[in-house]
């Protein structure tokens, strides 16, 4: 039985939800609704990073526990997916009862089989990266590169987790495994940081942390944040070392883990031993997205350009998140950086959403019913070379998201909009009517309505309720697999009536185009 098992990072819940986590959410959901479109059994996992000193600190400052503040943030995190239509099977909280206990048997297993062992130990540490680093990541001055701070002299006895014992495997399994990581040029950057890799500390002092899940039978020592957030992917399927549930014997291993390139060490590596000590099957992938900046600005409440994915929405007024979806998934080539501007979102879903998908499908319904009453009749033939080009374009999608290129996928599907418009210009439907060249007029109509049947499942899972819009106005059944898809969608007889005829999406107009997500 055909499965697939998709996870997103887990969110830190230190502060609400911006569009960098909604990107990855995102274009998580659209690979996951892809596929519910070719099997039966898709499993969509998302989540939140609850413990470590960063929430430790945060909700110090704000007087209030790490679990209230925790419960706050999941919440807007959960309440933001909600908003843009994220359609997870299962939502995790590393708070969660099942969780930690879990995490505390994984911990145990690995003290008694010898993979985990107690140390001292002196070294530097990021709370930004929730990492210890060594000297030569740091800048010149001396600070994380990511967080621009400087880390914290941390000396403590902890527990430490063999890495070096699975050093060679995890390269060999990167070598012999060339679609492992996706994009493939980031696999080198892996294989640079194994070369000096150590044995990683994995648990922290309660002297230094303590919201996290402590060590079973150490009541000093909390578990690592990073070992703690990793084990999400199993213990979310029941998995807790003895019992295999139904859940995790049917979806493990996972196909493919999205997160972002700067938590791709922790996946490639940590989690790849962790999984071998532990005896389990590796994820067949592991796709690292590129990072979304704002006026290509890099995000940060410093510069206070940080922008809520739902203040977009209310903003330009958006009735769903359809628009933002499109323009997320399509801001950047597979694996490489993308940006957010307001003007250039504006511009962007107008041409594509409005102008050339949603104005096709309104202006087609209208023709077929001034000129023939909303009727298809059955002398009229569709043109197989463009049927054709629409046919090839469900298998050139399908073969974007088997190596997930999710914004390949969405400029495929905008080509074929395009060329479908040329189609109309081309054959001039209006000219024809005009002519009274009726059946060549009907056959045009036919040809084009049959393709907007293609587009609106091949658009859906990036544009979920315009898809749903335009199949409602062609009688189209939605729920269709890909592989019956064909280019036979439209029936004989009354299609439509020019009151059941209205835009799938609406151009933003120049009044909220003059708005703007930047604070005034
Ligand atoms: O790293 N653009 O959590 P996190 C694109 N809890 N992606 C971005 C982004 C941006 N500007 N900012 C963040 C963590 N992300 C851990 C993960 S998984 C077992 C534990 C992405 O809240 C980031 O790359 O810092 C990561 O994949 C996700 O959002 C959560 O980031
Ligand atoms: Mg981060």
């Amino acid at each position: 039985m055909e499965r697939f098992y998709i996870t997103t990072a887990i969110d830190y819940v230190n502060g609400a939800p911006h569009i960098g986590h909604a990107y990855e959410k995102i274009l998580t959901d659209i690979i996951a609704r892809h596929y519910k479109k070719r099997l039966d059994n898709v499993y969509f996992l998302s989540g939140t990073d609850e413990h470590g000193i960063k929430i430790q600190k945060t909700s110090a400052s704000k007087g209030i526990t790490p679990k209230e503040l925790c419960d706050e943030n999941s919440a807007k995190f959960q309440e933001c997916w909600k908003a843009l239509d994220i359609d997870y099977n299962k939502f995790i909280r590393t708070t969660d009862d099942y969780h930690k206990s879990a995490v505390q048997k994984i911990f145990k297993k690995l003290v008694e089989q010898g993979d985990i062992y107690k140390n001292s130990y002196k070294g530097l540490y990021c709370q930004g990266c929730e990492c210890f680093l060594n000297e030569k990541d740091l800048t010149e001055d001396g600070l994380c590169p990511n967080h621009m701070k400087k880390p914290e002299e941390v000396s403590e006895e902890n527990y430490f987790f063999k890495l070096t014992k699975y050093k060679d495997a995890i390269i060999k399994h990167i070598k012999e495994n060339p679609d492992f990581i996706v994009p493939a040029f980031r696999a080198n950057e892996v294989l640079n940081q194994l070369e000096d890799i150590q044995d990683i500390s994995v648990s922290r002092s309660i002297s230094n942390v303590t919201w996290g899940i402590p060590v079973l039978d150490d009541p000093e020592q909390v578990i690592y944040v990073w070992i703690d957030a990793l084990s999400n992917y199993i213990t979310a399927l029941g998995y807790d070392t003895e019992e295999n549930s139904d859940d995790f014997r049917k979806f493990w291993p996972v196909d493919v883990h999205v997160i972002g390139k700067d938590i791709l060490k922790f996946h490639s590596i940590y989690w790849i031993a962790l999984l071998m000590a532990l005896k389990l099957p590796l994820p067949k992938h592991l796709l690292a997205h590129g990072w979304i900046t704002i006026d290509e600005a890099k995000m940060s409440k410093s510069l206070g350009n940080v922008i809520a994915p739902q203040d977009i929405l209310k903003i330009f007024e958006l009735k769903n998140a359809d628009a933002l979806r499109y323009y997320m998934a399509t801001a950047a080539p597979c694996g490489k950086d993308g940006n957010y501007s307001d003007d250039d979102f504006k511009e962007k879903v107008n041409a594509h959403l409005a102008n050339s998908m949603g104005n096709l499908l309104n202006r087609t319904l209208s023709m077929l019913v001034k000129y023939f009453d909303g009727e298809v009749k059955s002398e009229f033939k569709t043109d197989a070379s463009i049927l054709n080009t629409a046919k090839n374009t469900i298998d050139i999608v399908k073969n974007y998201f088997d190596n997930f290129e999710v914004a390949e996928a969405g400029n495929a599907i905008m080509t074929l909009v395009d060329v479908t418009n040329k189609y109309v210009t081309d054959n001039a439907p209006w000219t024809l009517a005009k002519e009274e060249k009726m059946t060549e007029c009907g056959h045009v109509l036919t040809t084009v309505l049959d393709i907007m049947c293609v587009i609106s499942a091949l658009i859906e899972p990036f544009c979920p309720n315009i898809a749903r819009d335009m199949a409602k106005q062609l009688s189209f059944n939605l729920d269709i697999k890909y592989d019956d898809l064909h280019v036979d969608n439209i029936k004989v007889g009354k299609l439509i009536s020019k009151e059941d005829i209205y835009p799938v999406f609406l151009r933003m107009d120049s009044e909220l185009a003059d708005k703007s997500t930047k604070k005034k």
